[in-house]
């Protein structure tokens, strides 16, 4: 085990893409995870990668990140397998795409309850066993709709930039108390998401649209989980309140 990675890691999201590369990730540096998900199935994957492919422990708790209990529960059955809770990757989301004119009040209210309270839930149910640990660490997925503006995109957008607000607050908030706080802000990560979103598009197309980005491609969800694991670990022992793109180099700006 490598001693800077997190003893116990409790990780949102954990079924499938980001969510899942980060578990495999944190395992793979010994980490006992627990991981939450609302897909069952795929968290039992999840689970049988980290223990049969790895040699690591996994707990799976299915359950809803909009869900102050669930996650109360899950928490909690992670602290009783592992004896602790030091580290917190919340990855679990929702695309949400819609014409702002076109979209529903409920469509708007259910972007912001998974992809903004959801996070905010998941510190809630989290941060008594974090600051029990003594030190400890927050890591949110974001986007880089939560540092930029795209049509079509509102309530995705708005959410994203109301986790990174949060995570700012919760950086200044527990930060002498041991508790670090950090976001990441991806830009295109190959995950079901992103097949989703581009389904229909061609691959000539979509090498035409990351011809844009500086790096001329877009990125695997294991280059988001190292990345994760890093800012988990004592390697960044320093890092509190820090937006971290992951994106290629688009925050700096895009190709013509
Ligand atoms: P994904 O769709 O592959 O995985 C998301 C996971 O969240 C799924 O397993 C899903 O079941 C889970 N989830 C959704 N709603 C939930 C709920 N209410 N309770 C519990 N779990 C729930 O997506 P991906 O791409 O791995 O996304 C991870 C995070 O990264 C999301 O927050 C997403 O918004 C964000 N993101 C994704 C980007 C991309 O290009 N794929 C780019 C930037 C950010």
């Amino acid at each position: 085990m490598s001693t800077s990675s997190p003893r116990s890691a409790f990780i949102t999201g954990a079924a499938s893409g980001m969510g899942r590369a980060t578990a495999l990730e944190l395992a793979s540096r010994g980490t006992r995870v627990t991981l939450f998900d609302l897909n069952a199935a795929g968290l039992e994957e999840t689970k049988a990668l980290v223990e049969v492919t790895l040699g690591g422990s996994a707990v799976a708790y299915p359950g809803d990140v909009t869900s102050l209990d669930d996650l109360t529960a899950a928490t909690a059955a992670g602290v009783e397998a592992f004896g602790s809770l030091d580290a917190v990757a919340a990855c679990a989301g929702i695309e949400v795409i819609k014409p702002f004119l076109e979209q529903s009040v409920d469509e708007w209210t259910r972007c912001l309850d998974i992809n903004l309270t959801g996070v905010m839930l998941t510190a809630r149910a989290a941060l008594p066993h974090l600051l029990d640990a003594g030190k400890a660490s927050i890591v949110a997925v974001a986007s880089d709709c939560g540092t930029h503006g795209y049509p079509d995109w509102s309530a995705y957008c708005a959410a994203k930039h109301g986790v990174v607000g949060l995570i700012k607050s919760l950086a200044m908030e527990f930060g002498a108390r041991g508790v670090r706080s950090n976001v990441v802000t991806p830009g295109w990560i190959i995950t079901p998401m992103h097949e989703r979103i581009l389904e229909g598009v061609s691959e000539e197309e979509r090498k035409e649209a990351a011809k844009g980005n500086p790096m001329g491609r877009f990125a695997q969800a294991s280059e988001v989980a190292t990345v994760l694991a890093h800012l988990l670990s004592d390697e960044a022992s320093y890092t509190n309140g820090l937006v971290y793109p992951i994106d290629g180099g688009t925050t700096a700006g895009y190709l013509e």
